[in-house]
């Protein structure tokens, strides 16, 4: 069979990235240009500035990836791109400079969602085995997907409410941690002991998740402790919050993949960098007989590869989207 080279292109939120998949497994290039430095100091993303960077780097970030490959957009398939969900102006740019693409070089346009992106991040560090369950935890996602082959995705569970990783996030404001908080904890969690007391949030029997709660527990605790002169031990605070994370994570993902009778579980996100939360699904993996994986560190956090490799498999079931692609800031994976 021909080989099957996938451009694909991510904007949907603070990062510009292209990169080049063959076959849906094999990575080419890969250029993330990050915007972490510039919205640092907003405490978060600026949707307004992450679009105008995105239009700043664009066509620099392309060339790169296609320099690194050695290839010319002619080589190229067809050209993924991420439409939703996201920030709209962000996800504005890498649709209108994909449907340029498109027209100008006469190639096929793919539509890619993006959590369909993160969990297909794993297809690059081992070809996905189904049925198998996903756990989408990112900044903007928290979900429970059932998946019994390529592009078969079926939504078990979400937050009701804050993502896990926009917790993470809103928990390091409150200990004067900069944006992005959640690598950060990870690692003060690490130096630390449970001693806190937080409540473990929806702790029921459903697939459904919520951190807004959580959240407002750790910035009562910070505020309380403040006022009472208590100085907070960031350690201990950050390895209780992670913790009952953890506990929140693994209960209802390790109940999913029982109901459902599957032996594979992927992580997926960028919140599944955290060291903590991949050590524990690890050991309750081995217990449990079941395959796991989990994407590589760079690959966790947005990125184009994971776009081109999704891509790859729409590609295969002809899904197509013609010059009216337009970018929608929230919608369902399907
Ligand atoms: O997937 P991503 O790049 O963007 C979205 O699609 O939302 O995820 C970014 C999120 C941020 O909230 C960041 O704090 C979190 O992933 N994150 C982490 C870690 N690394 C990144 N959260 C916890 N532990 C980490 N090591
Ligand atoms: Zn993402």
């Amino acid at each position: 069979m021909k080989d099957i080279y996938i451009l694909g292109i991510e904007s949907s939120c603070d990062e510009t990235s292209f990169s080049i998949v063959k076959n849906g497994t094999c990575e080419i290039s890969t250029v993330i240009s990050t915007q972490i430095d510039i919205h640092k100091k907003y405490g978060g993303v600026v949707p307004e500035i992450a679009s105008r960077a995105h239009i700043k780097n664009i066509t620099f970030v392309l060339e790169e990836c296609l320099e690194k490959a050695g290839l010319k957009i002619e080589d190229i398939d067809a050209i993924a791109v991420t439409y939703g969900p996201g920030l709209i102006g962000s996800l504005l740019v890498g649709v209108e400079c994909a449907k340029t693409l498109a027209f100008l070089y006469k190639k096929p346009l793919i539509p890619v969602h993006h959590i369909s992106g993160h969990i297909y991040a794993n297809n690059l560090v081992k070809r996905l085995e189904f049925p198998l369950i996903a756990l989408v935890i990112s900044g903007g996602h928290t979900e429970l997907i059932y998946m019994e082959k390529d592009y078969s995705f079926k939504k078990l569970g979400g937050t009701l409410d804050d993502a896990v990783g926009e917790c993470y996030d809103k928990v390091a404001k409150v200990l004067g941690i900069e944006y992005p908080g959640g690598p950060v904890i990870d690692k003060l969690a690490s130096e630390g002991k449970v001693t806190y007391n937080l409540p473990i949030p929806l702790n029921d029997n459903t697939y459904n998740f919520s951190f807004s709660g959580l959240k407002s527990a750790v910035i009562n605790l910070v505020h309380n402790e403040n006022m009472r002169g208590n100085k907070i031990n960031k350690e201990d605070l950050c390895a209780t919050f992670q913790d009952v994370v953890i506990k929140s994570l693994t209960k209802k993902t390790m109940h999913a993949l029982e109901e459902y009778k599957v032996k594979n579980l992927i992580l997926a996100g960028g919140v599944a960098a955290n060291l903590g939360i991949r050590k524990k699904f690890q050991e309750l993996c081995q217990e449990n007989d079941i395959n796991y994986i989990f994407p590589s560190i760079k690959y966790a956090t947005d990125n184009a590869a994971m776009i081109a490799s999704s891509g790859y498999y729409a590609y295969l079931e002809g899904r197509r989207a013609d010059l009216t692609l337009n970018a929608i800031s929230s919608t369902e994976l399907k």
